[in-house]
Formats: C-alpha cells, structure tokens, sequence
C-alpha cells in the first residue's frame, strides 16, 4: 500500500512515497493518485528504487509523453534519457548549478522533469527546489498587480549558444555530452505569471538562466524587476533541500518550481539520470 508523508519542508514541496515498486507495473488508481499528489505537492520523492531504464521510461511516461532535450546527447538505445554527471577528476563546474526551471525556453516547456540517481557522492551534490507560486502568493497586491499581465522572453543562449557558458569554459574535461549550437539564440516569449493548468494557482515563471528580459521595459529596468523577483523567489522560506541516495527518484513540476544543482563534492562521482515530459504552451 502506498504510504505518503508530506513533511518535508516549510516551503510546501515534496512527498516522499513508499510502498511502490516502480520496477512493476502501477494499478491505475495509484497513477491517478501519484498525479495528483504530483499536482498538489509538485516534489514527489521515490526512496529505494532499482530501475533499468525501461522501468524509468515506463514510469516517467505516466505523466505524459516525453518531451524534448535539446543540447544534450542522450544515452545510447534511450533517446529520452540523459546522464547528468560529473566524474571525480573533472575540474568543470556541477551541470545546473544556476536557479532555472528545465528548457523554459521553449514554446511548451516539459511539465515534469524526473531523476534517478545512479551515483550519489557521500557530501554534496544535493539539489534545491523553490516553489514559484508561494512567492507569486507572497509578493504585496501592488506588486502583483504590476506584473500580472508581463511577458518575459527566454532563451538558451547563456548556456547552450555557440558562444555561450559550455562552448567557451575553459575547463574542457566536462563528462556530460553538451552539445552547444546557434538555434539556442531562438527566444520565446511566455507570460511571467503563470497560471497551472490543473491546480490553477499562479506561479512566477521566470528563472535567471533562461529569463533574458521583460517585453516592452527598457533593459535597465527589466534586469532591476527580474533580479528582485529573483531574490524574492529564492528566500529560504520557499525552499526544499532534497538529499540524495543511491536508487531514489524524484518527479517535480516543472511548471511551478525552479530548481539548482549544488556542488561541494570535488573528487567524488556523482551521475543521475533524467527524462523530462512534454507540457502545454505556459498561460
Ligand atoms: C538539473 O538541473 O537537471 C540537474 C539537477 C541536479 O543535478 O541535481
């Protein structure tokens, strides 16, 4: 049977789920209750599961259909899983180490994102989520009111453009296989409040990798807005601190959380594996 618990953080994100084997099949009223549970909590924390990759792609696609990873080569015979990973020697800085929501960029960003660790280094390397509609929920009326309608435009050109963050770093012993190109110039625009298409509360939508700039403000003022919503996004209060182990997957809701990598693991391996899922043009 399964069994939730639901205290994992002041910030409302994350519950970890027992009782499951995901390496089976799941009764189609467990499915119905994980999305849900998915929609409500947005973290969802799988301790104990050994999973081939045919297990991790059955699971995934319970949430919807695979979405698209550009940038990053997949692994040989799964074209939807890739590796995020960083080798013991490897003196490149941890991948996703910046607060972004995955691949908001484009015109349907992935609505869940899943991991599943492989290598889990004995410190370090744990991955923060911050829940975007509870800092929408507490920004003062005014402020809401002024962004309400806002667009912002994004685009992968930081990390991923031919002259962008992983083409030029001068560490060149990066293990993961990024592929940086000039279609990661391409820009989209989205709305800066979004509203979930399911549980309909509003989140702020905007992350500081691929969130270039406010439509219609003059620059100085669109970094000034997004740099203290930013801020205010990231305060402690919105906040969960996922800790990993060997076996344990999670699926967040891309759509309502930013997430970052964290390092402080130099010399020990770390590798993981992630599918994202296909969502809905954000509105
Ligand atoms: C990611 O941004 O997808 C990676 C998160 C992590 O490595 O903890």
């Amino acid at each position: 049977m399964l069994k939730i618990d639901r205290s994992q953080s002041i910030s409302n994100l994350g519950a970890s789920v027992s009782g499951i084997d995901i390496s089976q099949d799941i009764k189609s009223e467990d499915k119905e209750f994980l999305k849900s549970l998915w929609c409500e909590c947005s973290v969802l924390i799988f301790p104990n599961q050994k999973l081939q990759h045919k297990d991790f792609e059955r699971f995934s696609l319970i949430f919807g259909e695979f979405g698209e990873d550009p940038f990053i080569e997949s692994i040989d015979n799964h074209p939807n899983i890739i590796e995020v990973k960083k080798e013991a020697s490897e003196k490149a800085s941890h991948f996703g180490g910046s607060w972004h929501s995955d691949w908001s960029f484009q015109q349907k960003p992935p609505s869940a994102t899943l991991l599943h660790s492989k290598i889990i280094p004995p410190v370090g390397g744990d991955t923060l989520f911050a829940n975007t509609i509870l800092a929408y929920e507490g920004l003062p009326n005014s402020m809401k009111k002024n962004i309400d309608n806002l667009k912002v435009i994004h685009s992968a050109a930081l990390p991923y453009a031919d002259d962008g963050f992983y083409a030029l770093e001068k560490e060149k012993d990066r293990s993961m296989k990024i592929r940086p190109s000039k279609d990661a110039k391409k820009t989209f625009i989205h709305p800066l409040v979004r509203t979930h298409p399911d549980s309909k509360r509003k989140g702020l939508f905007i992350n500081p990798v691929y969130s270039l700039f406010i439509d219609g403000l003059e620059k100085n003022e669109s970094d000034a807005l997004l740099n203290d919503l930013f801020s205010h996004m990231t305060q402690e209060e919105y906040i969960y601190r996922h800790i990993w182990d060997e076996n344990m997957l999670i699926i967040w809701d891309n759509r309502v959380v930013m997430h970052q990598a964290t390092g402080g693991y130099d010399g020990y391996d770390r590798l993981l594996h992630r599918i994202t899922i296909a969502g809905e043009q954000p509105s």
